[in-house]
């Protein structure tokens, strides 16, 4: 049957006419084998590698709005707690750290607000994490504990912009006590567009409180979060996230699993419960975490986002170079177990009855554990590694454990590999698991991303760096029988604020914008195989072309995954075997003007053009790859 006739679609052909590019001499002519049996690629192998870096998690995804939220530390994480990020609202009001006035263990101190004068409405007004914003048909939830000394009434709380317009504003129900009394309120702006130099103020203006003093803990303001979540996630943050149709979700860290020293590692104990109990630590970023988002909230991202659980457990190292010494493990093993048992246990034991005291009765299901995180940084792993597995697999038989580091103590099933990698080094590992022996153990590229100026973190996310992550993509999913998994890292940076570049997602407080790279991953992640095809190449090599063809049997389709990182169009031949194709396909493709190109908040000139495309036979086609592009191909099989 011959298609190729007037049907060309017009799309194809205004795509041929307007192109500019030269179109470069070389023919490369594939030839996809389904007649053969292909490999089995892992059915999770897109997914997220999540730390809090960046400020990507309090003041990130983190849907908490309020910075300083109940005064545990200074911003730094290494100075005494202070009313930063704080101010008094109204001629009549002041404001104090108040250490004599707490809260419960977790939180000593209280902001304190003096009422002299109640002319104007006096008030405490948070300034939120560079800005409070407000959205148009957005409802917000208020919530603080608060006492009084010498004022009974109520008060009320409100979305004003800096200046003083009140854009929102409710009375709690319940009066001020001499006890502290936890209340919270919805709001609702009338405003018709969205802004920032927000603040958030919570005032009195009853004469009745003239010369009294009231105390306030523990603050909270969410706006809508992803999937509705209470505590949850900054609602366009989980969006991108889940976007990316990830597998598995690697947490809570990275650097920030273990600490700047032992004791400041990340403890599961400190991050559960009701917000009032949480205590923060000084993350490895150079910045307070508070842990408002902790270990029960990220699984409800797993749940929410159908991600399989990659549990990153502290393993006795940590970033000054320190490790616990063999025979001092015992505590932080039991660490683990009691982390464990919190997620998986029964509600009959003592920390499977928590978790469902904080809301999760029916017990989580960990498949894949992670001892340490990057332990090739140090030279004892060897015996933490050994002590951890034989007390995880002694508890967990069946658990897949992962290493991060070589160790000949004990059996691993995946060693987790990173590459931060500049361009030419990135591309030339297109072939790096080709000849990987298949012996048993798999890999997790559990961190790649693509560092134009070469390592570490100092590069741009622009079109280059989505090519050469493409095409090392390309290569691990060509050989995703042995790796099982892939995440991009970092993730998420806030603008401004970045301590690694290039990241995948990049948000202010007023939006999320997305980088080249972020839409080269999502494509591959969104056009998921199961079968990784044989591909021949009966003419040409791989060079400025790069692929992976795969196929689906669910949905009856066929990917082909093409990077062209030259700067000539690519004409390329393809025939199937044992394949019959409907006529039309459908491409994908990511490309720009330039290698430097940028995606900002202001303008995406890297994103997804979709197009349609003929076939030629139900056997045969031929597409000519654009400069400087990824490309899916998405071929329909005939029944
Ligand atoms: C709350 O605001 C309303 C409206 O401005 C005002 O009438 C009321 O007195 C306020 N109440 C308190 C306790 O400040
Ligand atoms: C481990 O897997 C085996 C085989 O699937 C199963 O019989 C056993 O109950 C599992 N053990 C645990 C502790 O989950
Ligand atoms: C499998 O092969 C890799 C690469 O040579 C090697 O590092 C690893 O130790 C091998 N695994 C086992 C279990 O022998
Ligand atoms: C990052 O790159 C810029 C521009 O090339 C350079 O001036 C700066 O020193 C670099 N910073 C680091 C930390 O390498
Ligand atoms: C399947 O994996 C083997 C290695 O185990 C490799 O030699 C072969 O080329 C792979 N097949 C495809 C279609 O990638």
């Amino acid at each position: 049957m011959k298609l190729l006739s007037a049907s060309l679609s017009a799309v194809a052909t205004a795509f041929l006419l307007s192109s500019t590019f030269i179109q470069s001499a070389n023919a490369l002519s594939l030839t996809i084998r389904n007649d053969v049996p292909g490999n089995a690629s892992s059915p999770i192998l897109y997914g997220l590698m999540y730390e809090d870096i960046n400020r990507c998690g309090d003041g990130g995804m983190y849907g908490q709005m309020l910075r300083n939220w109940n005064f545990q530390k200074d911003d730094s994480g290494t100075k005494d707690p202070s009313t930063e990020f704080w101010s008094a609202v109204g001629d009549g009001a002041k404001i104090a750290l108040d250490d004599s006035v707490g809260l419960n263990d977790a939180n000593k101190n209280s902001l304190r607000l003096d009422v002299s004068s109640v002319k104007t409405p006096a008030g405490v007004a948070n300034e939120g994490w560079w800005g409070v914003r407000a959205q148009p048909d957005e409802t917000y939830t208020a919530s603080f504990f608060a006492k009084a000394n010498g004022y009974s009434g109520k008060v009320n709380v409100s979305l004003q912009t800096n200046d003083g317009t009140v854009l929102a504003s409710a009375t709690p129900e319940g009066k001020l006590s001499s006890d502290f009394q936890q209340f919270s309120v919805t709001l609702k702006p009338k405003i018709s567009s969205t802004s920032v130099d927000n603040r958030f103020v919570v005032s009195v203006d009853s004469e009745d409180a003239v010369g009294s003093s009231i105390y306030f803990q523990v603050f909270s303001l969410f706006g809508e979060t992803f999937a509705d979540r209470e505590n949850g996630l900054r609602q366009d943050i989980g969006k991108a996230l889940n976007d990316l149709n990830p597998s598995f979700f690697r947490f809570p860290g990275g650097n920030n699993l273990e600490g700047v020293s032992i004791p400041q590692r990340w403890k599961f104990q400190q991050t559960i419960g009701p917000l009032e109990d949480r205590v923060g630590r000084l993350g490895d970023w150079t910045y307070w975490n508070t842990n408002g988002q902790g270990l029960l909230d990220y699984m409800y991202m797993c749940e929410d986002m159908g991600m399989e659980p990659i549990l990153d457990v502290y393993a006795g190292y940590s970033l000054d170079g320190s490790s616990v010494a063999e025979e001092d493990l015992g505590p932080y093993v039991d660490e683990v177990l009691d982390e464990l048992e919190y997620l998986t246990g029964s509600k009959d034991t003592k920390w499977g009855s928590l978790r469902a005291s904080h809301g999760h009765p029916e017990p989580f299901d960990i498949k894949y554990i992670e001892i340490g995180n990057e332990d090739w940084f140090s030279t004892t792993y060897d015996y933490r590694y050994k002590t951890f597995y034989d007390a995880i697999t002694k508890a967990y038989p069946n658990v897949t454990i992962i290493e991060t580091a070589e160790q000949s103590s004990r059996p691993w099933d995946i060693y987790d590999d990173h590459y931060y990698l500049d361009t030419k080094a990135m591309i030339g590992n297109y072939d790096h698991y080709d000849n990987y022996p298949r012996n048993g153990t798999g890999i997790f590229v559990g961190e790649f991303g693509t560092n134009v100026k070469g390592c570490c973190g100092n590069s741009s996310a622009n079109l280059e760096a989505a090519l050469a992550d493409a095409v090392f993509m390309t290569g691990l999913e060509r050989n995703s029988d042995l790796v099982k998994m892939i995440a991009y890292a970092p993730t998420m940076k806030r603008v401004g604020h970045e301590q690694w570049n290039p990241d995948m997602i990049h948000f202010d407080t007023e939006a999320v914008w997305l980088t080249p790279s972020y839409h080269v991953f999502q494509q591959w992640s969104i056009n998921r195989a199961d079968t990784i095809l044989q591909v021949d190449h009966s003419d040409g090599e791989f060079g400025p072309l790069y692929w992976v063809v795969g196929s689906k049997k669910e949905t009856a389709q066929i990917f082909v995954k093409m990077v062209n990182t030259g700067s000539e169009a690519e004409k390329v031949s393809f025939n199937l075997k044992n394949a019959a194709i409907h006529s039309q396909g459908v491409a994908r493709v990511i490309t720009g003007s330039s290698l430097d190109d940028e995606n900002t908040k202001d303008k995406s000139t890297v994103t997804v053009k979709e197009s349609t495309f003929n076939m030629d036979t139900l056997t045969s086609f031929t597409y000519t790859f654009e400069p400087y592009s990824a490309t899916v191909l998405l071929l329909h099989l005939q029944k």
